[in-house]
């Protein structure tokens, strides 16, 4: 495990953040998760822009490239030794006296960890995953990958004290996103994903997804869904960066399809981990 905390290197429990630090305090701060295959890193440059993005919604100068920020991230990995791991990404807002307006002339407080990361074997991977509905409790700037996070985990914890995986969040009637991932449904072959807007992180790996899709020709359509949708769903599956492509077979105590992994579901995972 490698750490950095504002230019330093140091190990895991000797970062210290300063107890007036804005990500600490009012979680003002945006932050990313990136993975790294056999050495190589998978869509880092999207991720890097959308971090950039992240921070510009929130009115944060980075103060930084994308090229700068990146090599950062690369140093880090290179440092750690790892070849197959998770690169974690954190900058806030800084360090000053707390206080809710924006401090002036502080720096972005960066830290970074790199850990270790196995991809989870196919088998194991294909006999899939189950989840729960959860109402979307979070605000309305989702499109923002900032660390306030609390919606999020409550949902995966309740997830989990359901014996589930994953939490499917529900606004407005309609599928909006994963407490941590991007959902997607087979319909009568159609793939189907619901449209890119604030209500939603865009998905990386979703990016990715939408690119496979038109590779393997199979046909891909943004569209709103709702739960019903769902379990009367042919196929679902989850992406995220560090789930990749995971089936949902069971959902609400609903079987999906015939309760393992479907067809476009298994061909667009074994694609995803060929190509990167
Ligand atoms: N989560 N939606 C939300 C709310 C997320 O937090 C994530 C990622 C995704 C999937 O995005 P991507 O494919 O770019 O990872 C969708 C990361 C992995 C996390 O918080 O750990």
């Amino acid at each position: 495990v490698i750490v950095y905390a504002n230019g330093q290197w140091v190990n895991e429990n000797d970062a210290v953040i300063p107890v007036d630090e804005r990500g600490h305090q009012f979680g003002d701060g945006v932050y990313e998760v990136t993975r790294i295959y056999e050495g190589k890193p998978f869509m880092m440059r999207e991720h890097v822009e959308r971090l950039v993005k992240s921070a510009e919604a929130i009115r944060m100068d980075l103060g930084m490239t994308v090229e700068e920020i990146e090599s950062l991230m690369m140093e880090a990995v290179e440092r750690s030794g790892e070849k197959n791991c998770d690169v974690y990404i954190q900058i806030t807002r800084g360090i000053a006296k707390r206080g809710h307006l924006f401090p002036k002339d502080v720096k972005p407080s960066i830290t970074m960890t790199v850990r270790p990361m196995e991809v989870i074997a196919m088998e194991e991977r294909l006999a899939g995953k189950t989840a729960i509905f959860h109402e979307d409790e979070r605000w309305k700037n989702c499109y923002i990958k900032s660390l306030n996070l609390l919606p999020n985990i409550l949902a995966k914890q309740v997830a989990n004290d359901a014996g589930a995986y994953e939490a499917i969040l529900i606004r407005d009637g309609y599928v909006t996103e994963g407490t941590s991932s991007n959902i997607f449904i087979v319909q009568n072959g159609e793939l189907v994903t619901r449209p890119l807007s604030n209500y939603i992180l865009a998905g990386i790996t979703r990016m990715r997804v939408e690119q496979l899709a038109e590779q393997l020709n199979i046909p891909f359509v943004e569209r709103e869904f709702t739960k019903e949708d769902v379990l009367e769903a042919e196929e679902v599956f989850m992406t995220s960066t560090t789930n990749e492509v995971l089936p949902l077979v069971e959902i609400d105590g609903t079987t999906i399809g015939s309760g393992v992994a479907g067809p476009v579901t298994e061909r667009v995972a074994k694609q995803f981990l060929q190509t990167v």
